[in-house]
């Protein structure tokens, strides 16, 4: 997508716009080198303790299911591998990025909604990629961190854009029309838009990326088509599962052709939707540790 400059300069000129933790960006350069041994990994996740503890936190929880307690970072690397690690690191140093101190409140954007609305989409992400895994080459738990991810961009303007933001949410419940479109009536740009700059420089899988800045044009061409649509169905069904951000907001609807393409049947979305609740009660810990428990 091309971005205008003079937006691009508007984004890249806001003071403090959160860079990538050290430890996630060093992860993310050596995950997927073969040379990459289990002491390198377990040597740049150890050095931050904090990380390390909520990574124990989670890979104990209901989340993983491992039935026996896993003790340090060198097994539970081992237990859940390098791809689960680097997806975990990835989501708590975002959760961290924006912690919940800076929030601001209102009744259009609410944090916890928010995070809420996007493990949701994680969750609904992950079991449709397992779900036609058969069929296509999804990683499950990419899709989780894509769906986890897909609209980082609308903290990004709460916290750095909130006047702009709030225009945008007001128009989109006044007019009911989704957020993304009246992002781009009113401000001529959407948090997809900021998402794209913001992790630009991230060195993101594109399988992760990709969703990120493409969820609300899911059917245009692309080679990653596959992901950013499944991303987009996961979105949606967060909505019709009562998991948006604002139950104000309208939501986005599924299009059929995104259905047929990657060959997913309203029975099966219906289905994950009866799961979501249980499979959201498994993650509480990813919303206790975003909210900074
Ligand atoms: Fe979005
Ligand atoms: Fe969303």
């Amino acid at each position: 997508m091309s971005i205008d400059p003079a937006f691009h300069d508007k984004i890249q000129n806001i003071a403090n716009l959160p860079t990538l933790p050290q430890v996630a960006s060093h992860l993310m350069r050596i995950i997927n080198d073969p040379q990459t041994s289990l002491n390198d990994v377990t040597n740049i996740v150890s050095q931050d303790l904090s990380l390390s503890a909520k990574i124990l936190r989670l890979a104990n929880s209901a989340f993983y299911g491992i039935p026996k307690s896993i003790t340090s970072i060198n097994s539970a690397i081992v237990i859940l591998g390098f791809k689960v690690i680097h997806t975990m690191v990835l989501s708590l140093t975002v959760f961290d990025m924006f912690p919940e101190e800076n929030k601001t409140s209102s009744k259009l954007f609410n944090r916890s909604s928010f995070w809420i609305h996007s493990l949701c989409c994680g969750l609904a992400a992950k079991m449709l990629a397992t779900r036609i895994q058969n069929r296509t080459l999804f990683d499950p738990d990419e899709a989780f961190c894509a769906g986890l991810l897909h609209d980082i961009g609308k903290v990004v303007m709460e916290q750095y854009m909130h006047e702009d933001f709030h225009r945008a949410l007001k128009t989109a419940k006044e007019e009911k029309i989704p957020v993304w479109e009246a992002e781009k009536k009113i401000l001529g740009y959407t948090h997809t838009d900021i998402a794209e700059v913001l992790i630009a420089s991230w060195g993101l899988p594109l399988e992760i990326e990709m969703p990120i800045i493409r969820h609300h044009s899911p059917l245009e061409k692309n080679d990653y088509t596959d992901i950013i649509i499944l991303c987009h169905l996961a979105d949606v069904i967060c909505y019709e599962s009562g998991k948006s951000m604002n139950p104000e907001l309208i939501a986005p609807q599924i299009d059929d052709a995104a259905l047929r393409k990657l060959n997913i049947s309203r029975l099966d979305i219906e289905s994950i939707k009866e799961q979501l609740p249980s499979e959201l009660e498994k993650s509480a810990v990813y919303l206790d540790i975003a909210s900074g428990y």
